[in-house]
């Protein structure tokens, strides 16, 4: 599919730099991944994919190609044309932590030679590629960035789970240090994705990543406190909502649910508020606001639980409450800072027995002090059923009859109350 094949190496072979290297593996470049973690390197180089959007067939055909290969040693990777930087970019301590972007921009500076072209694809706060990536890549390569090699910075949009918008077909905003990287990075995403955006400026492109999802965490967490408020009124949120979503125009429908999980919205506003106070000394209000409203959705989830029990005269120490999904969201087996995990936690804190159906979490991710059961007919023995995560594959018929708290108005039952 591309003219010209490249040699192409990916740091971080997770969620995001996995999907990436294969697919540019298949279009015909010559592709070594990268990852520090040497159980996660060996597990690809054995054909074992540990990305629920990539199967072992997809891994063991590229592999098999000889066009893609993994390491733990980025000093094994060799030279190359076009490095994608996509570790992760975590908070510590609720602040920003780029050491990750650090180690791998001092890893990769050695392998840089004239004409090489550097992009970040992590989702980080603006000015990070022109500021933290380039002068790592120049003190470690002794070459000049834009005289001597390219720099830009690309965000991943990838969606885990979703099989319309995959990375192929959602358009990916491209930037530059200058108008030959621009023209360098667009033309090797051109290769890989049906469509590329491009904008004048790195710290552009880093700041409409931030907005994307910022735009999320900001109208999820309106809507959850629209629904928090309803109930006390006595008025049904999700049917306003649903009603309001007719609205063909100037309308975007978001639903309420037990918090934001995963990498992405529980962690990226928060590079923009931080860069905002860093820089400017204020704070960014809609993010702040934005944090305390879904973040405190698990302890919102736990009170209703609770009133549902007392209703009954059941006291939450003892009771036996069954949760319905564990990960952040449907269909993936991600479970990062899934606020399912905060519930189920603060339920046990209070004295209850939690046990709880996911078929797509590991074992090695269980929570602690859970008890795992392996199907929903397990609510017929709970005094409480909460629903967090419907995966489409868990029937929630056997619900019928129980007392059931619906977090995401997907149960269909008379008796099941929404949140
Ligand atoms: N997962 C998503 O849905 C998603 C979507 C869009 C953007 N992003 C962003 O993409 C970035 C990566 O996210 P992810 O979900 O793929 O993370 P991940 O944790 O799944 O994968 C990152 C990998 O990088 C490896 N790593 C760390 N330091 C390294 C180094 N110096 N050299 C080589 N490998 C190194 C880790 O071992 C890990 O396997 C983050 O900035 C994230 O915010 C993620």
């Amino acid at each position: 599919m591309t003219s010209t094949p490249l040699r192409v190496v990916v740091l971080g072979q997770g969620y995001v730099g996995l999907p990436l290297a294969l697919r540019a593996a298949e279009v015909g470049h010559a592709v070594v991944g990268v990852d520090v973690d040497a159980r996660r390197a060996d597990d690809l180089a054995a054909g074992r994919s540990y990305v629920g959007d990539v199967s072992d067939e997809r891994l063991v055909s590229a592999l098999v190609s000889g066009r893609y290969r993994a390491t733990d040693d980025v000093r094994t990777a060799g030279p190359f044309d076009v490095a994608v930087v996509t570790v992760p970019t975590p908070l510590r301590e609720t602040l920003p932590d780029l050491r990750f972007v650090e180690s791998a921009a001092t890893a990769l500076a050695p392998l840089v030679r004239r004409g090489s072209t550097v992009v970040l694809e992590s989702t980080t706060s603006p000015g990070t590629t022109a500021e933290v990536l380039v002068p790592l890549l120049e003190s470690g390569s002794g070459l000049r960035a834009g005289a001597d090699f390219s720099v830009g910075y690309s965000p991943e949009r990838i969606d885990p789970g979703n099989v319309r918008w995959t990375f192929e077909t959602t358009p990916k905003i491209v930037s530059g240090i200058d108008a030959l990287s621009l023209e360098r990075v667009s033309r090797f995403y051109e290769g890989l994705v049906d469509t590329v955006v491009p904008v004048s400026g790195t710290r552009e492109a880093e700041l409409a990543k931030l907005l994307e999802n910022t735009f999320r965490h900001v109208n999820i967490a309106l809507v959850n406190e629209l629904a928090m408020a309803a109930h006390e009124l006595g008025v049904d949120a999700r049917e306003a909502i649903e009603a309001a979503g007719t609205k063909p125009f100037g309308f975007m429908k978001f639903l309420p649910g037990p918090g934001v999980g995963g990498h992405c919205l529980p962690v990226d506003p928060t590079y923009l508020s931080w860069e905002v106070r860093r820089k400017l000394g204020r704070p960014f209000r809609f993010v702040e606001l934005a944090n305390e409203v879904n973040e405190g959705m698990p302890a919102h989830v736990v009170e209703r639980a609770e009133a549902l029990l007392n209703d009954r005269s059941t006291a939450v120490r003892g009771a036996g409450v069954l949760i319905v999904g564990l990960t952040y969201k449907p269909d993936t087996s991600d479970a990062r800072e899934s606020p399912a995990l905060r519930v189920a936690e603060l339920l046990r804190l209070k004295g209850a027995r939690v046990s709880a159906v996911d078929p797509f979490v590991a074992a090695a991710d269980w929570p602690v002090g859970v008890e795992r059961v392996e199907s929903t007919t397990a609510a017929r023995d709970a005094d409480l059923t909460i629903v967090l995560t419907p995966h489409a594959q868990l029937d929630l018929t056997p619900l019928e009859g129980c007392q059931v708290l619906d977090t995401r108005g997907v149960v269909g039952l008379r008796e099941a109350v929404r949140l």
